[in-house]
């Protein structure tokens, strides 16, 4: 049989993620205890900006061999401006790792979680609950362009969307599994094939080609602007979202932006293939504003450590997880700071794990 057995490379990066990881390996080493699955955690201090004040790059020439052959990538947050630049840092680690491990997919569930106010009027648990799919590497963020006689009347800029049938036909086939998994069984394709009227129709032909292999999936296709206002006045029609890595950006901020705050989102940027490892993270950043302060809100590093699980195949730890945060927001005396509680970071974090544990 399949072993259960797991090498998890951790990076806590920068900031808060030295403070959030940590919780995030508690809730696991709890999941390890309760379902049996075990894990070797291997932490790595590069991909920060320590390590780059020390090293002058942000990882050393081997990163690849030393991390490509772990099962997954657990990462806090990277960046920390009074010292490196942004584009510096992140494009020397992370972009780097989406890049060079092929993680077409970069995948954000949206839930209303309880105790988590959701800007929109009138939702509650249950309401909101679905997935933002997100092709990640080709689309509309091409470098194939270029400007010509800059700074004259004759200027003119190209920058060209590149579609291809390998990159638009891996991503479908995620979504489609993915939404086949899945209660609902419901798969929406955002598009814009009436205004850009070579690339999206082409993207539209291939999602109805993809449907014929999901038959148990209901599937429909909404022009990218009105998605956009469903998304905020019908969160409720939605399971699995798939959208071109543009549309997919856009989405995947307004999406979890809808079902509350961005201390509890978490982002998985995979590779389905399994060639290389994937990465897991929460989708806010370092927070030089409240790093060593020990009141971080762990909650998108712990859901984040969900999503790994789910992507290894321990499906009933990954719920286990998501229920224990539920457990936990439900309480406000358990909830931290920003969520208008009384905890910090690791009292927080503590109080998943021990959910976690008691709910056997
Ligand atoms: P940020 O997400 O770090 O912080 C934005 C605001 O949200 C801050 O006020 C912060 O205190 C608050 N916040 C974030 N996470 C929180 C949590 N877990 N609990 C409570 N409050 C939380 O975004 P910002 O300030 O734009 O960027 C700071 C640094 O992080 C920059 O260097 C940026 O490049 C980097 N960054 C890295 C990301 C990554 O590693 N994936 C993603 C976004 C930003
Ligand atoms: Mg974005």
């Amino acid at each position: 049989s399949r072993s259960r057995h797991y090498r998890i490379a951790v990076i806590p990066g920068d900031g808060i993620g030295k403070e959030v990881v940590p919780e995030g390996l508690r809730a696991l080493e709890a999941v390890s205890k309760r379902f049996g699955c075990t894990f070797a955690f291997d932490q790595f201090a590069f991909a920060s900006c320590d390590y780059f004040l020390e090293h002058g790059v942000m990882m050393p020439d081997d990163w690849k061999d030393q991390i490509g052959g772990h099962d997954a990538i657990f990462f806090g947050a990277v960046g920390w401006p009074e010292s490196v630049p942004d584009h510096v840092s992140l494009w020397g680690s992370l972009i780097q790792f989406r890049r060079e491990f092929d993680q077409y997919v970069n995948l954000r569930p949206v839930k209303l979680m309880p105790g988590v106010p959701s800007p929109l009027a009138g939702r509650e648990p249950g309401d909101i609950d679905f997935y933002v799919v997100r092709e990640n590497t080709e689309g509309e963020y091409s470098s194939i362009g270029g400007r010509i006689f800059p700074g004259t009347e004759r200027e003119v800029v190209v920058q060209e969307t590149v579609m291809t049938r390998v990159g638009v036909d891996r991503i479908l086939k995620f979504a489609f599994e993915l939404a086949q998994r899945r209660e609902k069984k419901h798969l929406t394709s955002a598009t814009k094939s009436n205004g850009i009227a070579i690339t999206m129709p082409y993207w539209d032909e291939r999602v109805e080609d993809m449907a014929r292999a999901y038959p148990d999936v209901r599937w429909d296709k909404y022009h990218i602007d009105i998605l956009t206002a469903h998304f905020v006045q019908h969160p409720d029609w939605f399971d699995v979202v798939v959208a071109s890595n543009l549309f997919g950006d856009i989405l995947s901020d307004l999406g979890p932006a809808c079902a509350g705050t961005i201390g509890i989102a978490p982002a998985a940027n995979i590779n389905p293939e399994r060639d290389f490892p994937s990465l897991f993270e929460p989708v806010h950043g370092s927070a030089p504003d409240i790093a060593g302060q020990g009141i971080a809100n762990p909650v998108g590093q712990i859901w984040s450590a969900a999503l790994m699980l789910d992507h290894l195949g321990e499906r009933q730890a990954a719920s286990a997880i998501v229920a224990a945060i539920e457990t936990v927001l439900a309480q406000p005396r358990l909830r931290t700071r920003d969520l208008g509680g009384p905890l910090g970071t690791v009292d927080c974090g503590a109080a998943i794990a021990q959910a976690l544990l008691e709910a056997r």
